[in-house]
């Protein structure tokens, strides 16, 4: 029990794990991403205005000349329109000082983008020497215009962008939704991951049940035990001949395996009498694939194989038993058995007699009440049975199947 549980909580904590460092990484790559469209939108507006501001105010002969008398208070009555023009232009001055030697140089003062630019005639030829203008835009609102959400100006924690403006994301790296979603796909994730092991685990356990039971089977009657073997793989064979894939082939596989199972149930001097059977006794040994069908329903993961186990002595006439069926109410797969369950007994080793030769018991089937259209697969192929290699899988399923 506790290592039932120890795996499962494993699993979960893994993926947890795994969920929450990959939703972190791709927040932090999402923000990265979105940071540097910021940076690089902020940079444009800002250039953009400044170049714009030079343009229609500082490369002007009129201003030019005020300045160089300094006229300053005239010069800023000429520039009185610049908010109307330009909105997001908070102040405008015009000190003395030396100009800056750029059309404009961008600076910041705190949460505000100072901006000087120097004063020029038309041509732009001449620079005033004694002054320059500066004009003070407040970084938020440049920054809301770019992105109007997801940042905010952060002089304490921002990072900072090209012209040095600190900037940190509104939203919380695990916002509530965030979480939510996390959380979510860890149960999605856990929940799948779960159902593959236990199921798994059930699949384990039923195969080990049923190995349990088989390998008592197989002390007691190891004739039977080889027999089974022996037509799972001729089945698995023949099977594939026939074009069956996937699980279609794999279940044939196992009730093939599986198919005389039901012999457990039958008193063993039956089983391993050499003589012909009595009526009472061949009554009993009839019982047989009744039995082994109860057995496998009783295993939730082969329950689905009863069917075909309960008419692997079915025969095309309705001669078989136990239900007498006929020709198409049979199984396709129990047909296969049938087959490959007579081959085997004809060909395969017995203490009381000699086996007989393949082509003397294809003779002998020919004859027989069984599927001929199946007879003649595993004629026409049984040169090819030497150099068949099962599916992986069969180790899976069974193995002790090559240990012997
Ligand atoms: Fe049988």
């Amino acid at each position: 029990m506790k290592r039932k549980l120890f795996i499962p909580i494993i699993i979960i904590l893994v993926v947890i794990f795994v969920v929450g460092l990959s939703f972190y990484g791709l927040q932090i790559y999402v923000a990265d991403q979105n940071f540097d469209t910021t940076d690089h939108a902020l940079k444009s507006v800002i250039d953009l205005q400044a170049a714009a501001t030079y343009n229609a105010y500082f490369a002007w002969t009129t201003l030019y000349d005020l300045v160089v008398q300094n006229k300053f208070a005239e010069a800023s009555e000429l520039t009185r329109d610049m908010r109307d023009n330009f909105p997001f232009i908070d102040s405008l001055e015009i000190d003395y000082g030396p100009p800056p030697d750029e059309d404009f140089m961008v600076t910041l003062d705190g949460e505000l983008i100072r901006i000087a630019y120097p004063i020029r005639n038309d041509e732009e030829t001449m620079t005033a020497p004694n002054a320059y203008a500066v004009t003070v835009i407040q970084a938020q609102k440049l920054l809301d215009l770019v992105s109007p959400y997801e940042f905010r100006v952060d002089t304490v924690h921002g990072r900072k962008t090209s012209y040095g403006i600190p900037i940190s994301a509104s939203l919380p790296l695990f916002s509530p939704w965030g979480i939510a979603f996390v959380v979510l796909l860890t149960c999605l994730i856990v929940w799948f991951v779960l159902q593959r092991y236990f199921h798994k685990s059930d699949f384990f356990l039923d195969t080990r049940g049923l190995e349990s039971i088989i390998y008592l089977f197989e002390q007691t009657e190891k004739v039977s035990a080889s027999h089974s073997r022996n037509v799972a793989i001729f089945a698995l064979f023949v099977g594939k001949k026939l074009g069956f894939k996937g699980k279609r082939l794999k279940n044939l596989y196992v009730a093939a395996l599986l198919h005389d199972i039901g012999k457990i149930g039958v008193p063993t001097s039956i089983i391993t009498k050499t003589g012909k059977l009595d009526s009472r006794e061949f009554a009993q040994m009839k019982q047989h694939p009744v039995i082994s069908a109860r057995i496998l329903r009783s295993f939730k993961e082969f329950e689905h194989l009863s069917n075909i186990v309960l008419h692997h002595h079915e025969r095309e006439d309705g001669s078989g038993y136990p239900d007498g069926l006929k020709g198409k109410e049979i199984p396709l797969e129990s047909k296969i058995i049938a087959v490959v369950d007579v081959f085997e007994a004809l060909v395969g080793e017995r203490p009381y007699r000699n086996p007989i030769h393949p082509s003397s018991a294809f003779e002998k089937m020919k004859q027989m009440p069984l599927d001929q259209r199946i007879v003649n697969v595993l004629i026409e192929h049984y040169g090819e049975l030497g150099a068949f290699r099962p599916p992986r899988w069969v180790l899976s399923y069974s193995p002790w199947m090559f240990a012997a």
